[in-house]
């Protein structure tokens, strides 16, 4: 079976694949009616250009780009790679709350800028974090992660999403109150119809001052440039890997203290990105062989 992979993804599973194609869409040139299975990172798929394609296998939990309704109007199935990556974007969500909570990049800048004078910080304070409030827009697999791990650091913890489920995890509250009563929030919904935007400009006004915002989910689940005016004024706080236009990253956003910038690293561990890859090739061994997908996605 041909497969055609967007860039040669991480791990050895790709291997087993007898007949891999290494090539970015762009490069695609004219109909391409060999490639049955397509491998990309959240892309576009030119599905006109693939007339043969029976699988997208989508490297990664989201696949907001992919255009799943079109794929499946014309027969193509779509997987994805649900699990692997949840403790990956939670320990990264927790080293983003706790970078900007505790102003660690503020304070490596200080060190590297000759600014460390005292025997110790004098007058650069922080807010702890032990015995605050989280709140956590989706508790799904990841949320749960993030959930979890919050248990250590002594939080209270709030969620919201659309089902309100019984949990131990944490206590449930509309959209608007979590972001009203939360010390931290941190977003783990995808992005669909319905959360795009979902923090929106009257949404980011109900954060309390101080409050720290962190985004390891998508970009466009907030209104980027009613952010970036909060931000700018020096009213909260945020902890960003993640941002409308990637890569592009809002130009104010730069020389602002009260950020921490990372470039989409949620699943950027060795082993989530190398087990993402494994995910992939089996749904594809799966197709070959005619065995149902291993993780289809349920549009
Ligand atoms: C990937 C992600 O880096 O899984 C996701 O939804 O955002 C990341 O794990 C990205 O999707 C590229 O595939």
């Amino acid at each position: 079976m041909k497969v055609l992979a967007t860039r040669r993804y991480p791990g050895p599973a790709l291997e087993e694949l007898r007949d891999v194609e290494v090539r970015a869409l762009s490069e695609v040139r004219g109909v391409r009616s060999d490639v049955e299975a397509l491998v990309v990172a959240n892309e576009p798929v030119p599905a006109d250009l693939l007339p043969g394609l029976r699988l997208v296998a989508n490297f990664g939990v989201g696949y907001d780009r992919v255009g799943v309704e079109a794929l499946r109007r014309r027969g193509v199935a779509v997987t994805n790679t649900p699990g692997v990556l949840d403790a990956a974007t939670a320990d990264l969500t927790w080293a983003l709350i706790l970078a900007v909570r505790r102003r660690v990049v503020e304070g490596d800048r200080r060190v590297r800028g000759g600014e460390w004078t005292g025997s110790w910080a004098d007058g650069f304070l922080a807010e702890e974090l032990s015995g605050s409030t989280l709140g956590i827009v989706g508790l799904g697999r990841i949320g749960q992660a993030v959930a979890r791990r919050a248990q250590g650091f002594e939080l209270r913890v709030l969620y919201t999403q659309r089902q309100r489920v019984e949990t131990a995890l944490g206590e449930y509250r509309e959209l608007d109150d979590l972001l009203a009563e939360a010390n931290v929030v941190t977003i783990h919904a995808p992005l669909t119809p319905e959360t795009r935007e979902l923090i929106d400009a009257r949404r980011l006004a109900l954060l309390k001052d101080g409050a720290c915002l962190v985004n390891t989910a998508r970009g466009e689940i907030v209104d980027e440039p009613a952010l970036v005016a909060e931000l700018a004024a020096g009213r909260i706080r945020a902890g960003l890997d993640v941002f409308a236009h990637e890569p592009q990253v809002p130009e104010e956003l730069l020389s602002l203290p009260n950020v921490v910038l990372t470039p989409h690293l949620g699943s950027g561990t060795r082993q989530a990105r190398e087990a993402m890859t494994r995910i992939v090739v089996d749904n594809i061994l799966a197709l070959e062989r005619s065995d149902p997908l291993v993780t289809p996605v349920d549009a």
